[in-house]
């Protein structure tokens, strides 16, 4: 079976992190989160991949070419223009096989595929949509559905005694190719606003099954931090290629770091980075590949991205750094690294 990865978005909640690179590509725990998502769906036996791509396509297909060196089969459906979620599937027809996975590549997760599969096997959907449940509901587009799971409606934002369920959409579906009738070609359409409810008004045949164990949307900086949060806790179970020094300390090869240097556990520190003296680093710090932390930077809750270089003094605390700009919760706050001294490389 084919998965269909969808990486071609603007990612404007993650900007100016995704003004250089689109979404899907952002470092989760220094290797980029597609790159984590390929390899897993590889794990249960996914082998043949279609990725839809438009923003920075370039730098997906650079990073990837045809998959050999992952192990996996990657072709590429390029669209001219932003289609939408749905429409992106849509230009990717001609590539499908009858049956096919659709995943959002910004949602993190672990899941298994076995059950999903399974359950749309054995109901005759057109779709399945992988659920997950939410705390809150009011936030998100919730689904009512029967006892055998077929879905009859989506409710928007819900106020909480109003909400159907707490299972929302989790950005994972099972797909029939005989679906796609129901998406135009030649215009965007969003998968979750136009195509399920025409689908379930026309068909009826559209399912949702519960998914079980982490899912996360990365698509805001507060939940891309968080994210990082679970990796260094163990509630998200990245694979780090480092060596475990002490407890909570992971540390790559080819580091160099003045000896008045701390790391504060938990804490991530790439291959080639360079500590000066000075330095601090934790609690809840991720430090990129190759990056350059000049003397006297202070680092705590906050994700450096690979080949940053940052200058003296620097207080960061809940921020994400990109070569090119520091981001934090706050966007009024975002600023470009030129303006905070990046060292010429
Ligand atoms: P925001 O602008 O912050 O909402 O991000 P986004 O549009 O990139 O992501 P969104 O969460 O809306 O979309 C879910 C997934 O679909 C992401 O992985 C996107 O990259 C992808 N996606 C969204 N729109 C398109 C599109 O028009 N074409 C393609 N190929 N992928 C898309």
């Amino acid at each position: 079976m084919k998965a269909l990865l969808l990486a071609g978005g603007l990612g404007t909640r993650l900007r100016p992190l995704t003004e250089n690179l689109p979404k899907p590509m952002a470092p989760v725990a220094n290797r980029p989160w597609l790159e984590h998502l390929i390899l897993h769906l590889k794990e249960q036996g996914i082998e043949q991949f279609v990725i839809a791509v438009k923003h920075h396509a370039d730098t997906i297909r650079n990073h990837f070419g045809d998959g050999r060196s992952l192990g996996v089969e990657i072709e590429y459906a390029v669209e001219r223009q932003l289609m939408g979620t749905a429409g992106a599937i849509k230009n990717a027809e001609s590539m499908l096989s009858d049956r096919f996975l659709v995943l959002n590549a910004d949602i993190i997760h672990q899941i298994q595929l076995i059950p999903l599969l399974d359950f749309h096997a054995k109901h005759g959907g057109l779709v399945t949509i992988g659920l997950t449940e939410v705390d809150d509901p009011t936030q998100y587009g919730v689904v009512e559905q029967t006892a055998s799971g077929r879905i009859v409606r989506f409710v928007e934002k819900p106020p909480r005694h109003a909400a159907p369920s707490n299972r929302v959409n989790a950005g994972i579906y099972v797909m029939e190719k005989q679906a796609l009738r129901w998406i135009p070609a030649d215009r965007e359409t969003s998968i979750e606003r136009e195509t399920f409810p025409t689908l379930i008004q026309q068909t009826g045949r559209v399912y949702g099954t519960v998914i079980r164990g982490y899912w996360l949307d990365m698509g805001t900086l507060d939940r891309y931090l968080q994210l990082h949060r679970d990796v260094l806790d163990g509630r998200f179970r990245a694979q780090l290629p480092y060596t475990k020094k002490e407890p909570g300390i992971w540390i790559g090869r080819g580091v160099r770091m003045a000896t008045d240097v701390q790391l504060v556990p938990p804490v991530i520190i790439g291959d080639d980075v360079v500590l000066e003296r000075g330095c601090t680093v934790g609690p809840y710090a991720v430090v990129g590949d190759r990056a350059v932390l000049g003397r006297n930077v202070h680092c705590s809750r906050s994700v450096i991205w690979p080949d940053t270089r940052l200058e003296v003094s620097h207080d960061l605390n809940g921020v994400v750094v990109s070569p090119h700009f520091i981001a934090d919760c706050e966007p009024d706050h975002n600023r470009s690294t030129q303006s905070v001294e990046v060292l010429q490389g």
